[in-house]
């Protein structure tokens, strides 16, 4: 027997059918098709239909992975959400989906990590799965980014997209599984990125809206330039202290914030096309759900296998950083 290791077994994602294009912004604020694409590699974003939270974007995500794994909701020990843009501020959205899936013998809970959060969560249900108090654990990154954009403020509102991602985690024994994984906190980064106002530190006042700073502040810039940093920096490190290089690595799959990070991650580990995914063009920066959105354009582009060594990178507000490796467990998917 080998060591027991959380596998994904199954994947699921949901992504809303309305499209919004660039031309689309270019009605709405000062922007261009030609700024958006040649900045970010955005060419379109999916969003839901007003008024549809968080927890019904991941319900479907999460039966998603469900149907395609075989597998009743109340078969489910655990359900861990990550996202910045619950339905509300409690209970969990955790709670909300597992309501919503009929997953009556799961406890969950959500995770705050922004963009690295599907990272993050996915590490939390690993220690579940690996320590053996959890045999199937469900893990969703699901955000309504729109539900937080300015649209009138055009070095954000043009980033962002709508989804839900979610994987299920099972015990293996077969050597695949979740590796390795490195995460990192650096709290002076809450400062260039952040919803300034509806928390504890500024509850929603009429002051509060008529500044709107209910909405996402950033500063691109600053953010732009830890994010190349770390993408590469977090990635290495995890590869070489599993004797790794880059050589080693089938795919590549990096949150998709922006084309010009993710490349520049690509060419610091060498890495060629062929094991890289960008899907950032379709979907934008959807926060927690661009790792499993990004799994599953492999698998539908046929670039992930059994066996594969997969390496997962994320770098987002906070600023929170991870990087995690596994080896690719095969799942249903057609
Ligand atoms: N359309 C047209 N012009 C714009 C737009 C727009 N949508 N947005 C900004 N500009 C203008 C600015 O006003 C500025 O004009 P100025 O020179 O006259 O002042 C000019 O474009 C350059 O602005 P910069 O902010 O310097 O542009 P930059 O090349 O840094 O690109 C961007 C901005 C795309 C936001 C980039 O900084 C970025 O991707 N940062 C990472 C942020 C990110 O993805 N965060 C998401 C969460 S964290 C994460 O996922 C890593």
């Amino acid at each position: 027997m080998g060591q027991r290791r959380a596998a994904i077994t199954a994947l699921g994602t949901h992504v809303p059918e309305r499209v919004v294009t660039n031309a689309d912004l270019e009605k709405i604020v000062d922007t261009s098709d030609e700024w958006i694409r040649t900045r970010t590699g955005i060419e379109r974003r999916h969003v839901v239909e007003p008024g549809t939270p968080t927890s019904v974007i991941a319900a479907l995500a999460a039966e998603d992975a469900l149907a395609r794994r075989g597998m009743a909701a109340d078969e489910l020990e655990l359900i861990i959400v990550a996202t910045v843009t619950p339905d509300m501020l409690f209970p969990a959205t955790a709670c909300l989906v597992q309501e919503r899936v009929g997953a009556r013998r799961a406890w969950g809970f959500d995770v705050s990590a922004a963009c690295s959060g599907f990272l993050y969560a996915l590490t939390a249900g690993a220690q579940f799965v690996q320590a053996g108090t959890h045999r199937k654990v469900m893990v969703i990154g699901a955000d309504v980014m729109t539900s937080i954009l300015d649209f009138q403020d055009r070095s954000t509102c043009v980033l962002f997209g709508d989804a839900a991602g979610a994987v299920i985690l099972e015990p293996r024994e077969d050597g695949s599984g979740v590796l390795d994984f490195s995460h990192e906190v650096d709290g002076s980064g809450a400062r260039y990125l952040n919803m300034p106002a509806g928390g504890s530190l500024r509850p929603a006042t009429h002051e509060t809206v008529d500044e709107r700073l209910h909405y996402i502040k950033q500063q691109g810039q600053h953010v732009f330039k830890y994010a190349v940093r770390k993408f590469a920096e977090a990635s290495e490190q995890l590869l070489l202290r599993n004797d790794l290089t880059g050589t080693d690595v089938d795919l590549f799959v990096a949150h998709q914030a922006n084309i010009r990070i993710i490349e520049a991650a690509q060419h610091r580990m060498g890495l060629p096309e062929a094991k890289v995914v960008k899907n950032i063009h379709e979907y934008g920066n959807t926060t927690a759900a661009t790792i499993p959105l990004a799994l599953a354009t492999a698998l539908t582009q046929k670039r992930l296998r059994a066996g594969d060594t997969v390496l997962l990178a994320a770098v987002g507000a906070g600023f929170t950083v991870g990087a995690l490796l596994l080896r690719w467990s095969g799942v249903p998917w057609s």
